[in-house]
């Protein structure tokens, strides 16, 4: 007997689902290049394995507790009477160009799930979700957006995003042999501790998901018994179950699924494709050098200081000035102002207007920081709203960072931040905006609103800030979005869908910034990627790194500047001038090209190469010693490159040097590093 097969197919990967000869489930039967789908199953060893259930062996797509009892499930729903697990029947297939949907029905709880398959056109990803429809009040417990069985030849090894504040996107790898590994978040937000991003490697063969979910997560995987790991993901009830009422479609978030052949360099073009097209036509707005004045005058922030910063940004060739944190009142440190979204008559005696028209007739674009859903406890909207904060009741609410969070899922919260929005963009001629969040949710509940788990705070939450950044985008689409939690806190693909760029970390400490884009640039876009030169010794790592270095570093993604320029000796103006004019030139290779991370942060020479038509921008930064000691053997002053044509000529437009494109593969391009000389910027173009 032949059972159902679908497959899907990308520009160079297949995904082939079919119906379980064992039960009533859905089920991997390959993943991989094109054509992977024509042979018998890798994964198909379910029927070898004794004292659990079929189920419990198979690589399904996804699976109720009850069905599935040992492990691990991807829905757990239960009655409002207390009982517990789901067994469903098969319900039809609908297929479409590139999509898949496939139902299961269980006639006790009525509940029906449909399995959604789409794929992406023009990048190698396919999304997955699931949709949930009852016909009776049902609590879900879980309900994972979709699971993944990757079949691996021993350990499968492991890469993820981890980190903490100020450490975001730190590449880890580790080998899982048994047992279960797993990321995530109860923040309310993606988080600094993970990104909702994991890769799964067998060998060279690399399997990607990332979760579009801007509230609390996870992703596990779990060693199977078989030789696969079994990758699960999806949002988190973390305040209690989310109820499903009769008659409602509820949909669990997107899961992006993706393949590459070419490891983990080749899945992060991959997902740079995938975020490009996330975009949409904002992608062809060039993004503006930015410069930011938060590093060089925290929350002292008044006209006359941010125009002397702006006259200098101005004359390093920046196309925008943001005003950061403190320019509203009540804000002379972090324990006051939010929530008041009034600039300060002291800081601007002659009128916000004013203000932003001289940094405007400087040449410069303006932009603002905003943090919406903030308040500060003795802010006016405080005394106003109190209710309007998250509280439990009869519970005191703690403070972080001095602040108290808004409840965004109400409705009129909503108003209030799209009116508050609308009135600032409304008055002043703002071209950029940064939304910043800088707590989370502690005390989670809703006062009035009955137990934690009647209404779904965190889903809610998350709709309100995509209702208000669509708002944005809508009602102002002229304005650039910057999307930013205390550094790379809510970095994940709704957000990235609805701002222009993100802000990796606060941490822009010219090592340890190459560390955090090295990680970041797994998993995210260079036209995302916001980064700062600043000053050095900076706020954090101490190590010291030349103007050129910072710069470079900065280059690979969204230039801005963040020092405090008003220091800087004549011959610091000049060299960033120039650097300045060099990315102008070059940014739309790094923005729009295909980009290979060329060795890691912990290899003497690393650096980012981009390829857009006939040219080759390549990054190379220095991260070894620069005392003018001779270099060790083993060429660490070259780098290799990557994907050009081995038979082509390529010229440095700079020196006139030219080499062969094997050359350039094979032994690599070479640096003179010394002391002074730590990072250069070389562009290529083919012969
Ligand atoms: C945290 C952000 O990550 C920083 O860039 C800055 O905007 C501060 N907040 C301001 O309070």
């Amino acid at each position: 007997m032949t059972y159902p097969r679908w497959t899907l197919r990308t520009e160079h990967t297949s995904y082939t689902v079919r119906l379980s000869p064992d039960g009533p489930w859905a089920e991997l039967d390959a993943w991989g290049p094109l054509g992977v789908e024509d042979g018998p199953s890798a994964l198909d060893w379910s029927h070898r394995t004794h004292f659990i259930t079929p189920a419990d062996a198979a690589p399904a797509e996804y699976l109720p507790y009850g069905l599935r009892p040992f492990t691990g499930s991807e829905l757990v729903v239960s009655t409002p009477g207390g009982e517990r697990g789901m067994w469903w029947e098969f319900d039809g297939a609908e297929e479409a160009q590139g999509a898949l949907r496939l139902a299961f029905t269980d006639e006790v709880t009525g509940l029906r799930t449909v399995l959604c398959y789409a794929t992406v056109p023009g990048t190698d990803v396919i999304l997955r979700w699931a949709e949930f429809t009852a016909t009776a009040e049902l609590r879900l417990e879980r309900l994972d957006s979709a699971a993944v069985t990757v079949p691996v030849r021993g350990a499968a090894r492991l890469t993820c995003l981890a980190g903490q504040w100020s450490q975001e996107f730190q590449h880890t790898r580790l080998d899982l042999a048994r047992g279960t590994f797993s990321i995530g978040s109860l923040q309310g937000v993606a988080g600094h501790a993970y990104a909702p991003w994991l890769v799964v490697q067998d060998g060279e063969a690399a399997y990607g998901v990332a979760l579009e979910w801007a509230g609390n997560w996870h992703i596990t995987a779990e060693a199977e018994p078989g030789g696969a790991v079994r990758v699960r993901a999806g949002r988190v009830p973390h305040e209690g179950a989310v109820r499903i009422a009769p008659g409602e479609t509820l949909k669990a978030p997107r899961l992006a699924c993706a393949f590459s052949a070419d490891g983990l360099d080749g899945l992060s073009r991959v997902w740079h494709r995938y975020e490009r097209r996330l975009a949409g036509d904002r992608l062809h707005r060039p993004r503006k050098v930015l410069y930011n004045s938060w590093e060089a005058t925290g929350f002292d922030v008044d006209a006359a200081g941010q125009l002397e910063l702006a006259k200098a940004a101005a004359d390093l060739g920046a196309e925008l000035f943001v005003v950061d944190d403190g320019w509203f009142t009540g804000r002379g440190d972090d324990t006051g102002g939010l929530g008041d979204w009034y600039p300060d008559p002291q800081a601007f005696p002659q009128g916000f207007d004013r203000f932003v028209a001289d940094v405007r007739g400087l040449g410069l674009d303006f932009g603002l920081w905003v943090e919406p859903e903030a308040v500060s406890p003795g802010s006016r909207l405080h005394a106003e709203h109190p209710e309007w904060v998250y509280r439990v009741d009869g519970r005191p609410a703690r403070l972080v960072r001095n602040q108290l969070l808004l409840d965004l899922g109400r409705s009129d919260v909503q108003d209030f931040v799209i009116a508050t929005l609308d009135r600032l963009l409304g008055t002043y001629a703002i071209g950029y905006l940064k939304w910043d969040m800088n707590r989370p949710p502690t005390e989670r509940g809703r006062p009035g609103a009955g137990p934690a788990d009647r209404v779904d705070l965190d889903a809610e939450h998350v709709a309100g800030y995509l209702r208000v950044l669509d708002h944005l985008r809508a009602a102002h689409p002229d304005v650039t979005v910057e999307g930013c939690a205390g550094g790379g806190g809510r970095v994940e693909h709704a957000t990235l869908a609805r701002t222009d760029v993100v802000w990796p970390s606060d941490n822009t400490a010219p090592l340890d910034r190459l560390r955090i884009q090295y990680g970041f640039l797994h998993a995210h876009a260079p036209h995302v990627m916001s980064s700062w030169v600043t000053d050095a010794p900076g706020v954090f790592d101490p190590r010291p790194r030349s103007l050129a270095f910072r710069f470079v570093n900065a280059m690979c993604g969204v230039l801005g500047i963040g020092a405090d320029l008003r220091a800087w000796t004549p011959e610091q103006r000049s060299e960033a001038a120039r650097w300045i004019a060099r990315y102008k030139e070059v940014r739309d290779v790094v923005h729009h090209g295909e980009a290979r991370l060329l060795g890691t942060p912990d290899d003497p020479t690393c650096g980012v190469q981009f390829d857009a038509g006939d040219r080759t921008v390549v990054a190379a930064l220095s991260t070894g010693r620069l005392d003018g000691a001779p270099l060790l053997p083993g060429r660490p002053d070259r780098l290799r490159l990557r994907g050009l044509d081995p038979a082509a000529r390529y010229r440095d437009t700079a020196t006139g040097a030219s080499y062969s494109g094997a050359h350039l593969r094979h032994h690599g391009l070479p640096f003179a590093w010394s002391a002074g000389h730590d990072a250069d910027l070389v562009v290529l173009r083919r012969l």
